[in-house]
């Protein structure tokens, strides 16, 4: 069986006090997860040492802690940035790499992307890697290459032991984020075979068949039980609905 994960992206949203609460709210509910079943908390620079001790302090076991980006440098002259080494000073285990709003706002590349996933594997760390295509290209009917180029050039240099340790996947089509308008259950079922089809012909099916494949865009307490009940997906990566407990909870709920 599978891993299975939600991870909150709490993008750039919560002041320092909320996000106390909001993991101390997490921390103290009924998570029911095990060694399958996991919960990343995805969170701002400046709230990672907080949300790090309400980690240390309530100890659940698989809740682990996440950067929403990093450096692809691990130090020294480039003001303004995070080394993974830092995110790691922290507890932090896992990072978002090649979020939608990144490759749009500040026009993160796949070569940059490709080195931003060879710099945190060096580290041992965890690599939740976004793609996903926009309305155009899902009008033209044009997603499934496009998707296919974003995991070739940025993750399929990965040999498959690099690729099973490290890499989770999470499709985000970009015409479903924040709008309300989730992908239908179809639609991601499809997509998310699709990738895994990508996979098998790269690295095997045995080798596939490992790797989880999260939905993000527009995921909810209502649509999650079905989404999640697709066969090739394993879970969720979550904004808007990650950012209150009686929003989120019930979505870890739905993957147990
Ligand atoms: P929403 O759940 O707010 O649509 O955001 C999805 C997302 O971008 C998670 O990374």
């Amino acid at each position: 069986m599978r891993r299975k994960i939600v991870a909150a992206n709490w993008k750039m949203n919560l002041s320092i006090k909320e996000a106390k609460d909001l993991a101390h709210q997490i921390l103290t509910s009924d998570l029911q997860l095990n060694e399958k079943n996991s919960v990343v908390l995805c969170v701002p620079f400046t709230h990672l040492h907080v949300v790090n001790e309400e980690l240390s302090k309530h100890k659940v076991n698989s809740v682990y802690l996440g950067a929403q980006n990093c450096s692809d440098k691990l130090q020294g002259a480039f003001t303004g940035e995070i080394s993974p080494l830092m995110l790691q000073n922290l507890n932090t285990t896992h990072v978002i790499i090649g979020h939608s709003e990144r490759r749009q706002y500040q026009n993160e590349s796949n070569e940059l992307l490709k080195s931003k996933v060879e710099t945190l594997i060096s580290q041992n760390m965890q690599v939740l890697f976004c793609c996903g295509e926009p309305l155009e290209i899902r009008k033209n009917e044009s997603q499934n290459s496009y998707v296919a180029e974003q995991l070739t050039a940025s993750l399929f240099h990965l040999n498959a032991e690099q690729l099973t340790k490290h890499i989770v996947i999470a499709y985000e089509p970009i015409w479903a984020i924040g709008t309300g308008l989730t992908a239908s259950p179809q639609q991601a079922q499809d997509m998310h075979a699709f990738i895994r089809s990508l996979l098998s012909e790269k690295y095997g099916n045995e080798i596939a068949q490992q790797i989880p494949i999260l939905y993000g865009g527009s995921c909810n307490a209502q649509n999650a039980k079905e989404l999640f009940s697709n066969q090739d997906v394993d879970g969720g990566l979550i904004g808007g609905a990650a950012l209150k407990a009686d929003t989120f909870l019930p979505i870890i709920h739905a993957m147990n």
